[in-house]
Formats: structure tokens, sequence, C-alpha cells
């Protein structure tokens, strides 16, 4: 894997080529993830060099990702450790309580820009910095004209409250409407071995841009770390029995899937995360890739994926697994209707 330092667009902030997702060390993969294992997680990352943090306002009900980056960083000497790294956050997703749900809150988008500069800010006190290295809109919001919710993000990014601006979940449209109203440096988006509906158009327009491209959901939420089993089932308290991705036969091809990529792994002496981070890494336009972990082990291994170099023989066995495979659809990223403009 390329390990060099790569700009995020046109702003000073570089990342690696692999950053930590902190979504799951908040608990919202799956519950039984504590507060000291959270804090472990991410200090493994900064321990093994990662440190492209991901986080975000709704990453956890009360803050916990933003808390355990902060107190990950304490440990290690507080801001002298927190100018070594990039800490990207994003705002415009919130919880509100949802009774009769499970768990009983459900996240709520809200481009509003006071709600866009409350919860930013709100994040640095949590985070105990000054300055968001990368602000990303988490998505857009149907409901708020684009341009509004950009221009609240320039306006902080020109109070040197975030120092690149990202926006997460947007379709074409609506990254074009976005960089019309506030320079853009990144855009966020599910892709993976299976999930490539990017490599379209947002891709290229990234690309051609000059916006940098940061990859969400590289194992498929721990599917292509092959950790998942036939007949497994997912208790009430994991959002993984939510997605289609674990169902049915969808599930039963998906680790038909892994099971082909398994050799790969092998012959090259690799594991199967690694194998897979560092065939999404090398993707052509894919600036970082965020995997997610619960615990320090995966951490380090996960890391070690920096270290492995595909061959032609592997990218063309991938190459024909992915083929018979087929794509499965992912997440659809948010067009903003023309009416909200
Ligand atoms: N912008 C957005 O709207 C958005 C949306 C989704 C994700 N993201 C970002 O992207 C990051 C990555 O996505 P993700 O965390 O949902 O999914 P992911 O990276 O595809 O998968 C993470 C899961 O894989 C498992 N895993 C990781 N390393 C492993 C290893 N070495 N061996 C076995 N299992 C391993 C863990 O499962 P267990 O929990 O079972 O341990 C972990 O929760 C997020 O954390 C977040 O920062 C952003």
């Amino acid at each position: 894997m390329n390990t060099q330092l790569r700009p995020l667009g046109r702003s000073s902030v570089t990342v690696g080529p692999l950053g930590l997702g902190c979504w799951p060390l908040a608990g919202m993969t799956r519950e039984g993830v504590t507060r000291e294992a959270a804090i472990a997680t991410v200090g493994a990352a900064l321990e093994a060099g990662i440190t492209h943090l991901d986080t975000a306002y709704c990453y956890g009900a009360h803050g916990e990702s933003e808390l355990a980056i902060r107190a990950a960083l304490a440990e290690r000497g507080g801001s002298s450790a927190r100018d070594l790294v990039v800490i990207a956050g994003k705002c415009g997703v919130h919880w509100e309580p949802a009774p009769g749900l499970s768990p009983s809150r459900r996240l709520v988008v809200d481009g509003h820009p006071k709600r866009l500069r409350a919860e930013a800010e709100e994040s640095l006190t949590r985070l105990g910095t000054d300055r968001l290295d990368l602000l990303y809109l988490h998505s857009p919001d149907p409901n708020v004209p684009i341009e509004e919710s950009a221009g609240a993000l320039k306006q902080l990014q020109e109070e040197g409250k975030a120092l690149a601006i990202g926006l997460s979940n947007g379709g074409r449209t609506s990254l074009e409407r976005f960089a019309s109203a506030c320079p853009l440096d990144a855009c966020q988006l599910p892709f993976n071995m299976l999930q490539r509906e990017i490599e379209v158009d947002i891709l290229p327009w990234c690309r051609d841009q000059s916006v940098g491209l940061v990859a969400y959901w590289p194992l498929m939420k721990g599917l292509l770390a092959g950790k998942m089993h036939r007949g497994q089932t997912f208790p009430t308290t994991d959002s993984r029995h939510k997605y289609a991705i674990f169902q049915g036969e969808a599930y039963e091809r998906n680790l038909d899937f892994v099971e082909t990529l398994r050799p790969c792994a092998a012959r090259l002496g690799v594991s199967l995360p690694d194998l897979v981070l560092a065939w999404t890494a090398e993707q052509p336009g894919i600036t970082s890739v965020l995997f997610g972990a619960t615990n320090p082990r995966q951490v380090m291994e996960n890391a070690h994926a920096r270290r492995c170099v595909l061959d032609d023989d592997t990218r063309r066995a991938i190459a024909a697994a992915i083929q018979a495979r087929g794509p499965v659809p992912g997440r659809q990223p948010v067009e903003v209707p023309a009416s909200s403009g």
C-alpha cells in the first residue's frame, strides 16, 4: 500500500491511506463496547501511526466517540498529541428520543446553519480542542438549501474552527451545489469491493475537481473481515440485523464471496481484513479508507494492511470474484431536490 500522506482537496490537511472510523467504538454498531475499550482502541490507532480519526456529533448518544478520542489524546500528552492527529468531525445529524422504537431514539438530519454551528461547537468542547481538521456536513438536509448549510461550514472555517471542509453522503448534484457555496476538500461515501456505485460519476468528479474521497464501510461492517458465519443471527442490540447485506440469499452469497477471497489472503500471507483494506486503498481516486474497530486487536491487525502489497495475480483473482458476485446495493447518496434551492 502506498503510505504517503496525501492532501485533502486544496487544504493544508494531509491524511494517510487508512483512518480509524469511530462509529463502532461508541457502541453504535453493537452495544457492549466499554469506554475503556473505546479509549484503548483509539490509543492503539495512535500507537500504530494511524492518525486520521473520523468521528461525528452523533457518534454516541452523548458524544461517546468524541470523548474517547479526547481521553486517548489526554493519555498521550494532550495538546502535543492532538497536534499530531487529523480529527474529522461531522455536524448535521443528531439523536432524538423515539418512544416505541428499539433503541428508543432515532437519527435526525438537520442542516439549518444555527444547528450546524451549535453541534460543531459542542463537538469542539467534547474533544477539548479549538479546531476540527476536517468538518463535514454529515448529510444533505432535503429541507434546507444545501448552499445555506455549506455557508455555515464556510463561516466556521473562516473563524478557524475547521481547517478543511467536506460533504458526507452527498450525491453529484449535492456536491456541485455545496462546492458552489463553500470550498470543498473532501467527500465521504460508502465504498468497498461490492459497493462501488461512486465509481460511476462521483469518483471521476472528485478527481476532476481535486476533492478528496474518503471511503467508509470498507469491511462491509465486518462481513469482509471474515468474521461472519452461516446461520449467524444478530441480537437486536446489534444494528447489523437491519442491513440487507446480512439477510437471506444476499447474505449467503456475500459469505460465498468472502470464501473466494481467503485463498488470495493466504497466498500473500496476510489476514482477510488486510487484503480487503489494501485493495480498497489502492483503487484510483480513493484518498483515505476508514475502518471501524471495537478493540485494539482489530486496529493492530488492520494497521498491517499498510504493509500489504497486492500483485497482479491477486488483483485478477479479486476482480473475478467481484464480477462473479455482482454489485450489492449500498446506501444511496442524498441528492438535494431542486426545490430546496
Ligand atoms: N459519513 C457517514 O454517514 C458514515 C456512515 C458509516 C460509516 N462512517 C465512518 O466509516 C467508518 C467505517 O464504517 P463502519 O465502522 O460502519 O464499518 P466497517 O469499517 O466496514 O466495519 C467495522 C466493523 O468490522 C469489524 N472489524 C474491524 N476490523 C476487524 C478485524 N480485524 N477482524 C474482525 N472484525 C473486524 C468490527 O466489528 P465488531 O463491531 O463486531 O467488532 C467493526 O465494527 C465508521 O466507523 C465511521 O467513522 C461514516
